[in-house]
Parts: structure tokens; sequence; C-alpha cells
């Protein structure tokens, strides 16, 4: 992958260069950036601007699915961008029809509503939850009801539903009706009261809140839960969907349907797009007016997203995904028990937790030194995502990195 637009110094005779990455941003920093300021990447490698390569273990947190430069993707996006970028939402458009037809035959859903990212994706659905459940049993049954480890994003609702004080705290009040509650059945059973409780939101893998994954048995109860209840079940699977996990959708590997399943990062390629699948009876309960996008669903983001999803859903990809998790389980084990700083492993498919003794940061940026990056999920867990296009040897060199920077 080539291309990026490098700012071209005015003073002839200067060759152009990109800014050193210690000067000042303009960029507003409500991120902690790494030293290093990316040109290219190719596979599972990002380039720096000092010639470095880096084995990349985040993939633009979950993003990147297909890794950099993908031949493929590039053909698409070129094709695509020769033709309509945006249209309104006011209008049809056959790549966004396609698109949400293809969603709705290789899932639970009958209807689509496309957005631009996770939080938007995640409040989009908790207003179709609500609007079906004053539908079915008035205005006092509104109650979203999000679940402790939480991260559903940074708007007011989704952060509403998103256990971590710190990114909470300086912004009161959040949005009303939002409830965190704890993991554990029983008292979950007292807080989901079917007259007041309109949605449990639930990632089947944490992914911000240190790679919990949910036991598929564990999932199952709680769409009887909610089913008995007449609440709706939203999965969000923004970060552990579209084959991260080895299926296509993480709820098939507890072998359940949500009733509103929320995706977005690795949807497009790169390209910012959302997405809320939704059953028929919600999907029923929506009238036009009800919510709106206007970038939503363009044709150039749609026929991106088609080509990566029918990437995705390739038999041969999953089953490498779910092979490769397989190995990790194996290997990451080992790494627990040489290393004294490891305190446990969780994951599955190609996202993996580490739990640490010390704070995850100067491991991170021990990593990166020695060529690898990765991500934190919470102070003291390190969190791998790799590509899930990555090969085998790349796995092995980045966890050779790893072993040298924790044993
Ligand atoms: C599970 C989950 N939901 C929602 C979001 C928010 O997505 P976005 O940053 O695209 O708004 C994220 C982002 O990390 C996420 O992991």
């Amino acid at each position: 992958m080539s291309g990026l637009a490098l700012p071209v110094m005015p003073d002839a005779g200067v060759a152009p260069s990109l800014p050193p990455t210690e000067t000042p941003s303009a960029i507003l920093g409500t991120y902690a950036r790494a030293p290093l300021t990316v040109v290219d990447g190719h596979g599972a490698e990002l380039i720096a601007s000092d010639g470095r390569r880096y084995l990349d273990f985040t993939s633009g947190i979950a993003v990147n699915a297909l890794g950099y430069g993908d031949p493929g993707l590039q053909s698409v996006l070129q094709d695509a961008a020769s033709g309509l970028i945006h249209v309104s939402n006011l209008f049809r458009t056959e790549p966004a029809e396609e698109l949400a037809q293809w969603l709705v035959m290789h899932s639970f859903a009958d209807k689509v509503f496309f957005c631009n990212s996770g939080a938007e994706a995640n409040e989009g659905a908790f207003k179709f939850a609500r609007r079906w459940a004053r539908a079915v049993g008035g205005p006092v049954k509104h109650e979203i009801v999000a679940l402790r480890g939480s991260f559903h994003g940074r708007l007011f609702a989704s952060l509403a539903a998103t256990d971590r004080p710190r990114y909470r705290a300086p912004f009161r009040p959040l949005a009303g009706g939002v409830t965190i509650a704890e993991r554990d059945l029983g008292r979950l059973a007292d807080t989901l009261v079917p007259e007041t409780t309109a949605a449990l939101v639930v990632e089947p893998v944490q992914g911000e809140g240190g790679v919990r994954v949910f036991d598929p048995g564990w999932l199952r109860e709680l769409r009887s839960l909610t089913a008995e209840r007449r609440i709706a079940l939203m999965l969000d699977e923004v970060q552990c969907g579209l084959g991260r996990t080895g299926w296509l959708f993480a709820y098939e590997r507890a072998g359940i349907e949500p009733d509103l399943l929320a995706l977005a990062k690795p949807l497009a390629g790169g390209l910012p797009m959302g997405a809320v699948l939704l059953n028929g009876e919600i999907a029923a309960s929506i009238e036009a007016g009800d919510h709106g996008s206007t970038f939503g669903g363009g044709p150039f983001v749609s026929a991106v997203a088609r080509y990566v999803v029918e990437r995705i859903a390739e038999p041969a990809l999953l089953q490498s995904v779910r092979e490769h998790g397989e190995w990790l389980s194996a290997t990451l084990n080992r790494l627990a028990e040489a290393s004294p700083h490891v305190r446990g492993i969780r994951g599955v498919g190609l996202i993996w937790g580490i739990d640490i003794a010390m704070r995850a940061a100067p491991i991170i940026d021990a990593a990166r030194e020695t060529g690898l990056l990765i991500l934190s999920a919470g102070d003291h867990t390190l969190r791998l995502l790799p590509p899930l296009t990555i090969t085998r040897p790349d796995l092995e060199r980045g966890i050779g990195i790893l072993y040298s920077v924790l044993v």
C-alpha cells in the first residue's frame, strides 16, 4: 500500500520530508500516540518514516482484517472510486442494496441499517431496541442493560453503556436509561425486568475490557432469559465479529441468534462504515424518519465492504483463523508457564489477551522497540489482534518477539 499524501514543502530545493515525530502535532491529543509515523504497509507489516518495519498485531484495532496492500482490495477500491462515491439515502444504490442483501443472506437478520462507525452502530441499535420495546411494552420499557467490563463506544449513549469510569466521569451526565450489570446470571435475572428493560447489550468477546470470551453456554442462557422476558438481545460484534473469532459472526460459535447486531471496524476494509442488523420484528417497528445517517451505506464504501465480507466469509480463511487460534492457545499457555510476568491468557481465533503482573504500557513499548506492535486492553492486559490473513511464520515471529520481551 502506498500513496499516502505527504505535505509538499514549499521551499524549492529541499526534499519533501515528513515532520519528525517529536514535533508538536496539530491533531487533538485524544490518543496517547506511539513515537512512530507510519508511511506504508504490506501484508502484516507496517513501515515507519525512518524505514523500520514492524510486525503489526494491532490491525488498526481490528480494522485491517485483510492486512495491508491486499491486491484484491486495492483493485476493488480503484474500480469503486471510478463510480459513484456518495448518493443520499433518499435514493437506492445497487452497491448498498447488494451489501444489505448479502448480510441478510448470511446472518439472522431481515434488515440492515448502515452508518459510519461502531459507536454509531450501537447508538442506532439502542434506538431501534427502544422503538420496538415501546411498541410492545409502552414507554416504561426503555432501559438498556450493558455488562461489567463492556465497551460500546464514546458517544453519549454508547458511553453510558461502557464500563470505564475514566472515560465516563468527565462527561457526565451521560444518556439516561442505561444500566451496567454484573456478568452473573443470577444477578442479571434480577436486573432484566420484562416491564422496564428494552435490551441487553453484550460483546460475545469483550475486547477493550480485557479480551473476555464469553462461554457459549452462558450466551445461550442469556438468549433464553431475554427471549422469555421479551427483551431484545443485542450483540456488539464491532470488534469480535466478521471473522475475528474464526466464525463470520461471533454469535455462531454459541449457536444462538441475536435480535440486533452491531458491526463496524473491518466491514469496509479501512473505510469508515458501521451496520446494524435487525430481526424482522424489530425492523417492522421502525418507520421512515426514526433514524438516519447522511453518509451511511454510500455506494463507494458499500462496494468495498461487499468485497471484504465475501473475502472474510471464505471457509478457508475462517478455518485458518480457527487453526491459528488453537495454535495461539497452546503457544501462549507455554509463554504463561515460561514467563514470571504472565498471569493468564484468554482468547479465541485471532483475538487474545495476556494478563501481566506489571503495567502493559512499558511492555508494549519494549515490543515495539523489538519490531512488534501490540495493544493493551486495560492497564494490565496485552491485546493481540493480528490481521486475519496473517501467515503462520509471521505469527511465530511475533510470538517470538513477545517471548523475548516477557521471558
Ligand atoms: C466492541 C466495540 N464496540 C464499539 C466500539 C466503538 O467503535 P468506533 O470507535 O468505531 O466508534 C469499539 C471500538 O473499539 C468496540 O471495540
